[in-house]
């Protein structure tokens, strides 16, 4: 049996692998960026303490760090023994082992929770969702959406792919997505339809490789402008 989760799980990645998943530049990391679903990842504490200006939305955010950090400890051993279980459809390179991955992702994991009560009285950790956000037309220059959209295919219909697209789209010039694999490490079932929709409302849409794989064939990211 492939990879599978009940729910969408609260699981971190950091500052260096997001630049790896979306292959951002010096330039892009100097735009105003939008984090989407960005739960516990250290991508908003790294690129703060680095100048840069970033808004985080999760769900995730309506709670404490306390609530937060017992909902970590919660999934952590189900993710892990899922990954043991399916060792063979990741690649051990950068992460050599399922107890290095632990390491690493609570690593980031922690890095979140330290920067979560400054960033939340800041403003750049707020309790919003996809499809809708209260942002402004073209607020963003960037938009970044890391293991929700097409990874959670199972879980999310087309329309709530289009719908949560079309809206990031609305308020970043550009938006990039990764992975464009759902769990299981096949492509997603919404790719081809989403490329499609979108191409014949106009949207410009291309596939570029990018230097992060994980999830094994889960190196390429989905750029929308
Ligand atoms: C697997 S985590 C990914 C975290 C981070 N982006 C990363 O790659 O490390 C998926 C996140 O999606 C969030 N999420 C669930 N429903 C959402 C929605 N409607 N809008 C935005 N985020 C949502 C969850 O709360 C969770 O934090």
């Amino acid at each position: 049996m492939a990879f599978t989760l009940d729910e969408i799980v609260p699981w971190g990645r950091s500052y260096e692998e997001y630049r790896e998943m979306f292959a951002l530049s010096e330039g892009d990391l100097a735009e105003r960026i939008l984090g989407c679903a960005d739960g516990p990842a250290s991508f908003n504490a790294g690129l703060t303490s680095r100048g840069g200006a970033v808004v985080s939305v999760d769900p995730l955010y309506r709670f404490s760090c306390g609530e937060i950090r017992t909902r970590i400890d919660q999934v952590f051993d189900t993710v892990l023994s899922e990954t043991r279980k399916n060792a063979h459809e990741f690649v051990w390179k950068t992460i050599p082992s399922v107890e290095s991955l632990g390491q690493t992702r609570m690593d980031a994991m922690n890095a979140f929770l330290e920067d979560y009560p400054r960033g939340r009285k800041d403003g750049r950790y707020l309790d919003l969702s996809l499809p809708e956000l209260p942002f402004r037309t073209g607020e963003f220059g960037l938009a970044l959406c890391s293991h929700y959209l097409f990874l959670y295919s199972p879980h999310l219909s087309l329309d709530f792919h289009l719908r949560s697209i079309r809206e990031l789209r609305r308020v970043a010039r550009e938006i990039r997505v990764f992975p464009l694999l759902e769990l299981g490490a096949v492509w997603s079932r919404h790719l081809d339809p989403v490329v499609e929709s979108l191409s014949e409302e106009g949207y410009r849409i291309a596939i570029e490789p990018v230097p992060y794989e994980f999830q094994r064939g889960g190196n390429q990211m989905m750029i929308i402008r």
